[in-house]
């Protein structure tokens, strides 16, 4: 069809009609709201994350009631542990009364309708900041940790974990935490694989949250996470953690990642989630301070974006901001 048959704007002319063929829409019901908890139970603000702050045990509960108040059902819970019970072989995770196990118990317990996602990986419990146990020789030891990181979300999924999120990008670990799940018979126990994980400056706001952007200094995660030139190794990585047991998997970050996002979406059948890490948001809130342009405006199209690239399933800092922006 050519013009004049065909003029686009006929479609765009009014705002109900607009509205009625719109193909993307941000529901509450998809978003993931992260949380930062402090157990030196200060709350304190985040430098780099303006708005963002990290929670005491106490504070994060009546926050966490508000969210659910807004429509926002899921949460991903992270950890700032106190520094002397960080270790060079992260025991503090398998502690069955840890900050998250505790707060699990404490979070399940208030609010029924909650879903709670736990990250899996030994970044906020390692002295190095490394999510992985490091050896003699300063390599990430991956059978070892994938053994450490059984444990770990089981001794999640008993305290009240729905869903598991190992984030550390080791081979083998959803596998192994599946059958570890099943034996010790957590049948229910949802794994949500960071399966197509990303070594990216973006993390940065976020090792300084956590407290290990210090510990882990010059040294990099390259050697675990993907390379971000690389689109098919990707697919790969997300197509094996199907394979290996994964219910949901994760494009991260998000906003300049949404090729890999859609492909991703094409060529698999189960959900999918995207995570705009703490970059993309400090990006954001900064320039959104310096003036140059609407939070709200900004906030919507960045995770309308996300959607309409294959994302079932958002995690964003933003994401409290966003439902009162729905309601
Ligand atoms: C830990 C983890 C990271 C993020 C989520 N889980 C950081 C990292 O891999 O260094 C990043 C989230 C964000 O930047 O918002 N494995």
């Amino acid at each position: 069809m050519v013009f004049p048959d065909h003029r686009g704007r006929r479609l765009r002319k009014h705002n109900s009609i607009r509205e009625s063929i719109a193909e993307t829409n941000i529901c509450v019901q998809n978003l993931v709201m992260p949380y930062f908890i402090d157990e030196s139970n200060k709350i304190s603000s985040i430098d780099s994350m303006k708005g963002i702050k990290r929670f005491t045990e106490e504070s994060i509960i009546s926050e966490i009631g508000e969210l659910l108040d807004l429509g926002v059902k899921m949460v991903a819970l992270f950890p700032v542990i106190s520094p002397q019970k960080k270790s060079k072989n992260a025991d503090e995770s398998l502690n069955e009364d840890n900050l998250i196990c505790r707060l699990n118990r404490k979070l399940k317990k208030e609010f029924p309708e909650l879903i709670i996602i736990c990250d899996v990986a030994l970044d906020a419990y390692t002295l190095n900041g490394h999510d992985g146990l490091v050896d003699s020789l300063g390599k990430i030891d991956n059978d070892k940790t994938i053994e450490m990181l059984s444990k770990m979300a089981l001794n999640f999924a008993k305290s009240g974990a729905d869903i598991v999120a190992p984030s550390d990008m080791m081979d083998g670990r959803i596998k192994l935490i599946r059958s570890y799940l099943e034996k010790n018979k957590y049948h229910d126990t949802c794994i949500l694989s960071y399966s197509s994980k990303f070594c990216s400056n973006f993390y940065t706001p976020f090792r300084q949250a956590l407290g290990s952007e210090k510990n882990l200094g010059n040294s990099s995660k390259s050697t675990y996470q993907i390379d971000f030139r690389n689109r098919r190794e990707a697919i790969k990585e997300s197509l094996e953690d199907i394979e290996e047991g994964s219910d949901i998997i994760m494009v991260k970050p998000a906003g300049y990642y949404l090729d890999i996002v859609r492909e991703i979406k094409d060529l698999t059948v189960i959900p999918i989630a995207a995570y705009q890490v703490s970059g993309e948001y400090a990006m954001i809130k900064n320039a959104v301070s310096t003036g140059i342009f609407d939070l709200r405006g900004v906030v919507l199209e960045s995770i309308c974006c996300i959607k309409r690239s294959g994302a079932d399933i958002i995690f964003s800092y933003f994401a409290k901001e966003v439902a009162k922006w729905l309601r």
